[in-house]
Order: C-alpha cells, then sequence, then structure tokens
C-alpha cells in the first residue's frame, strides 16, 4: 500500500493534507524520515511513525443510519443525543459522519473512517445527488417548478443556488392530508381555526449549505414540516433499516459510490 494511502486512511485525514506532512519530514518508516508519499510500504510488517508517534492500520469503515428526528449530527453534545450515540462504541473509533443533517431531519446518513470518501462525495464540485422527500406548507406551481430547475436564489437573495429537481406528489389541504404527514412541526399554524395548503414531493440537490433544502423551498413561499434524505449519489435509504439503526455498506455499495465519484 501506498504511503500516503496507509496514512490517510488510518489518521482520518485528507490524503494532501497527509503529502505535505511526508514531505516535511514528520514521517518515519521503520526508523528512517521517508518524504516520498508514493513509496510502498507493507501495513502489516513496517513500522510507520508519525510525529514520533506509531500509527496503526485501520481497516475502513462504511455505515449507512437512518437518522431519527431529534438527534444531532454531532460527536458530541451537551444537551441532545447526538447520531453517535445509536452506534456501540466498540465499532466507532476514528469515524465521522458525512455531511450533516438537521436535528429535525430524517433519513439516510453516511459515516466512514475514510477521509478521502467524504472529501469525494461532499465537494461541490463532484455534483452528487442527494435526494430528500419533504412535506411543507404551501403550494408549488409550474412557474416555481422552472425556478428549481433554473436555480433559485436562497434566503437574502444572495446566494443562487444550483439547478435542482423536483418532482410534486401530492398537493391540497392540510386537513386531507394530516394522516399521511410524519411530523406535525407547523410552525405555529393552528389547523382548527386555518386549513392551510400543503405540497409533497422530491427535491434532488448537488450541493450541501445549510439548511439548503428548507431555504430553497422558503424562496417559493414554502415552509418544510417533514424532511428526509432518502438518497445519496445511487445510493437509496435501505426500506428494511428501520429509524435509529445503521448496517455496513455492503461491498457493492461502496464501489458503486466511488465509481460515481
Ligand atoms: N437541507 C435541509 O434544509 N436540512 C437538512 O437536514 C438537509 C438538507
Amino acid at each position: 500500500m501506498r504511503l500516503d494511502k496507509f496514512l490517510a486512511q488510518s489518521l482520518v485525514d485528507r490524503r494532501k493534507t497527509v503529502r505535505t506532512c511526508i514531505k516535511g519530514g514528520m514521517v518515519e518508516v521503520n526508523g528512517v524520515v521517508i518524504t516520498e508519499p508514493a513509496i510502498e510500504i507493507d501495513e502489516n510488517s513496517d513500522i510507520i511513525e508519525y510525529d514520533g508517534k506509531v500509527v496503526d492500520f485501520a481497516e475502513k469503515v462504511y455505515y449507512m443510519f437512518n437518522k431519527p428526528a431529534g438527534c444531532i449530527t454531532a460527536k458530541k453534545d451537551t444537551v441532545n443525543k447526538t447520531v453517535f450515540d445509536f452506534f456501540s462504541d466498540a465499532y466507532m473509533n476514528g469515524v465521522f459522519h458525512v455531511g450533516r443533517l438537521d436535528k429535525d431531519t430524517e433519513g439516510l446518513l453516511l459515516l466512514t473512517n475514510d477521509g478521502e470518501f467524504e472529501y469525494k462525495l461532499m465537494h461541490p464540485r463532484k455534483h452528487v445527488e442527494k435526494t430528500y422527500f419533504f412535506w411543507a406548507l404551501g403550494s408549488l406551481d409550474d412557474k416555481d417548478i422552472k425556478h428549481f430547475e433554473q436555480g433559485v436564489y436562497i434566503e437574502q437573495g444572495n446566494i443562487l443556488a444550483k439547478p435542482a429537481k423536483i418532482e410534486v406528489q401530492k398537493r391540497g389541504r392540510y386537513g386531507e392530508y394530516k394522516h399521511e404527514i410524519p411530523l406535525k412541526n407547523l410552525n405555529n399554524i393552528d389547523p382548527k381555526w386555518y386549513n392551510p395548503p400543503v405540497v409533497s414531493g422530491y427535491l434532488t440537490i448537488t450541493e450541501g449549505r445549510k439548511h439548503q433544502v428548507k431555504r430553497m423551498l422558503k424562496s417559493v413561499g414554502c415552509s418544510v414540516i417533514y424532511l428526509k434524505r432518502i438518497s445519496i449519489g445511487g445510493l437509496m435509504l435501505d426500506k428494511a433499516l428501520q429509524k435509529g439503526h445503521y448496517r455496513s455498506l455492503t461491498e457493492m455499495e461502496i464501489k458503486k459510490l466511488f465509481f460515481e465519484i
């Protein structure tokens, strides 16, 4: 295995950063300083030291997690549960989440100890598609859909979101659909007094700005009341995976994602 690959994987860092450290003389192989990132090492027998400390080889792990609403995508939080509270410690050494979902968003979250995988999936230039299912208060007409396809301005009109795909599934009044809407975060609207228009559908984006889906829908007057990520690239959330549960990605799923990015 290449020295830079071994270190990126074991230190959970980007290969580019690791290369700079190797060139800067911070790495020894069997007691000898090596400044060539591409040399081949044997991860089973060679002793690799980084900044004076022996580095243990870390196997790569990739998890698919079905995030429930109410937990934070972070390593630690003093108040709320985090996504890591759903994993057993033994599996989680050096593992981090790939991107974030808001506290009230459900669905597909990937976790890994592979820095390159995260970098490629999240880099805006890679244009990896992420699809979300939403319910929102408001209505979406053909003009709004055109806007999404051309790129909408979000928030104070100073950020232009990249063109996105939107597919409306249902349109109607809250009263008609209230039994289908999984969460009823109605943003202080009391449906006893007002039966607001609602809309559901799928929004596919290639960026990952903070609250991006909510901000994009808000720009056309829709207020998200339920949000779930259902796919990243060609990887769909496993329908058999219950909320709060996780599983390892299969070899096929990992290969497919790497092939796409
Ligand atoms: N966009 C949002 O608004 N929230 C999320 O959690 C993810 C994407």
